[in-house]
């Protein structure tokens, strides 16, 4: 497929987001390279995965401010793309699934067959191409959502949670997964409550709790040498919320 402009670095300044006058995220403020793999930790309701929305545009922040500062900005939507936790297949077959996202995206469909193929390819799952979507296994359908995200070739991928509720063997082979699509130079933001996974994966880790952002520190500092008592706390295991 065609190569586009950047959209990256993506700039957050100020952001917050507010629901009946609740303020569930405040003053949030960083930059992210293209390129790297930012893992958002913190505890339950810390305000991960409204970050996560707020950032791919799902939601309209009520202070601040997503900007993507690329040559490709204008263009951001387009080149981004997020995988739910509790990813939502369509009713029809698993090649079908990515089919749809492509011609979504505007590929022609001569080009759609050889993408799906290599997608179910890379995500191990060619063998159940025509198989209903919605019966393969939670693991499995874990891998066909990031197939089909990674189909459309994004410059950046949203993940909320990818390996939750995955058994270690499926665990590992999403995680694979991932690291091919980073391999790649995909710019990743995801956010997980496995921290062995968010060593073994991140460049740079986004530490949310209660709604701020408390230390935004490359992976290897945040785990030796974390700054903030909050994060000390929560990588020993003793934070709870
Ligand atoms: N639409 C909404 N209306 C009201 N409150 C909301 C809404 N969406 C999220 N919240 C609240 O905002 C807080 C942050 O939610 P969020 O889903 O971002 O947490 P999280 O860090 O992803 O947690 P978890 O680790 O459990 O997934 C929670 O307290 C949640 O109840
Ligand atoms: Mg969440």
């Amino acid at each position: 497929m065609a190569t586009f402009p950047p959209i990256t670095p993506l700039s957050v300044e100020g952001l917050a987001f507010a629901v009946d006058g609740k303020q569930l995220l405040s003053e949030i403020s960083f930059t992210l390279e293209a390129h790297r793999t930012a893992l958002v930790l913190g505890p339950n309701g810390a305000g991960k995965s409204l970050l996560l929305r707020l950032c791919h545009g799902l939601l309209q922040p009520t202070a601040g401010r997503v900007s993507w500062q690329g040559a490709g900005a204008d263009q951001a939507s387009a080149h981004q793309a997020m995988v739910f936790q509790r990813p939502v297949m369509l009713r029809r077959s698993a090649a079908a699934n990515i089919d749809y996202a492509l011609s979504l995206r505007g590929v022609p469909a001569r080009q759609r067959s050889s993408l799906t193929a290599e997608a179910l390819e890379r995500a191990g799952l060619s063998a159940l191409a025509k198989r209903p979507a919605r019966v393969l296994s939670g693991g499995e359908q874990q891998r066909l959502a990031l197939a089909r995200a990674w189909s459309v070739r994004p410059q950046v991928l949203f993940l909320d949670e990818p390996t939750a509720s995955l058994d270690p063997a499926a665990t590992r082979a999403v995680e694979e997964l991932i690291g091919r699509i980073r391999a790649d130079g995909t710019t990743i933001v995801m956010t997980t409550h496995d921290l062995g996974q968010a060593r073994r994966l991140a460049d740079e880790i986004i530490f949310l709790h209660r709604g701020r952002l408390v230390e935004k520190t490359a992976a290897a500092d945040f785990f030796s040498n974390p700054q903030s008592q909050e994060a000390r706390a929560f990588v020993a295991g003793e934070l709870l919320w």
